[in-house]
């Protein structure tokens, strides 16, 4: 069995345990142990949580042989800093592992980079492609030969509809609803229950209905 190393102790590298435990049993399974936490708060070090241990910080990770690794890191505050923090590990992408729950539907035509997550029920269309260290977090749902970019983050029900390209590090916050064929910049945030109807410029910080930029 693989051993799984999680990045990060916050809530997503909690839903991420789950996901891996729940996949016990089912075809995906079994492939992964985990062996615990990293997380740069040292409050943190040597305690346990939900039984696994927090073995100590980031920059342990090069120094752990055999196993595999998954970045759970990614709110609104650090969405942005995600490609940082993960070559800063010095470790290379094959040591990431690809977690998708076993509840999430993913279409046989769609294609899923490397150190990203799909968690419960999140539905990925036909012909999406999906970079690196992606998040997509419970219920959401990438419509067919939508594009998401490499570090990007997709909290809770989201609406991603078909033609959608969601640039890198970008932050969809959750139940935004994202109209066909429209592009997100790159560190560009959508907030928590927006529609967007238009082009989103990168880094820049949307919301409300329809989609504004605010400062
Ligand atoms: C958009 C967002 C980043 C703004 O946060 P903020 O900078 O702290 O902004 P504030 O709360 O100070 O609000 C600023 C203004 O924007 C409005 N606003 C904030 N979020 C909004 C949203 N999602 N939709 C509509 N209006 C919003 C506020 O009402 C306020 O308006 P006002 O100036 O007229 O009073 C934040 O509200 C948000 O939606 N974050 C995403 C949360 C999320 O999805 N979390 C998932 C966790 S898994």
């Amino acid at each position: 069995m693989q051993k799984l190393v999680i990045l990060g102790t916050s809530g997503n590298s909690l839903e991420i345990l789950e996901a891996v435990l729940d996949s016990h049993g089912a075809d995906t399974s079994s492939r992964f142990s985990v062996e615990g936490f990293l997380d740069d708060d040292p409050n943190k070090w040597g305690q346990d949580i939900l039984g696994y241990p927090v073995i100590g910080p980031l920059s342990q990770a090069h120094r752990i042989d055999d196993v595999k690794f998954i970045n759970g890191i990614g709110s609104t505050n650090s969405f942005k800093r995600k490609p940082e923090i993960i070559a800063g590990l010095g470790i290379p992408d094959e040591k990431f592992a690809t977690i998708i729950h076993p509840s999430a539907t993913v279409s046989r035509f769609a294609k899923i980079g490397v150190g990203t997550i799909v968690l419960q029920n999140a539905v990925i269309g036909t012909r999406v492609q999906i970079g690196r260290h992606v998040q997509i977090l419970p219920l959401s749902v990438v419509s067919h030969d939508s594009q998401v970019d490499d570090f990007a983050t997709i909290a809770g029900g989201v609406s991603v509809s078909g033609y959608v390209h969601l640039g890198r590090a970008c932050y969809i916050g959750s139940a935004a609803a994202i109209r066909n064929n429209v592009h997100i910049g790159s560190e560009a945030l959508v907030g928590m229950g927006s529609v967007v109807l238009n082009d989103v410029a990168a880094q820049t910080v949307v919301a409300g209905v329809p989609a504004v930029e605010r400062k």
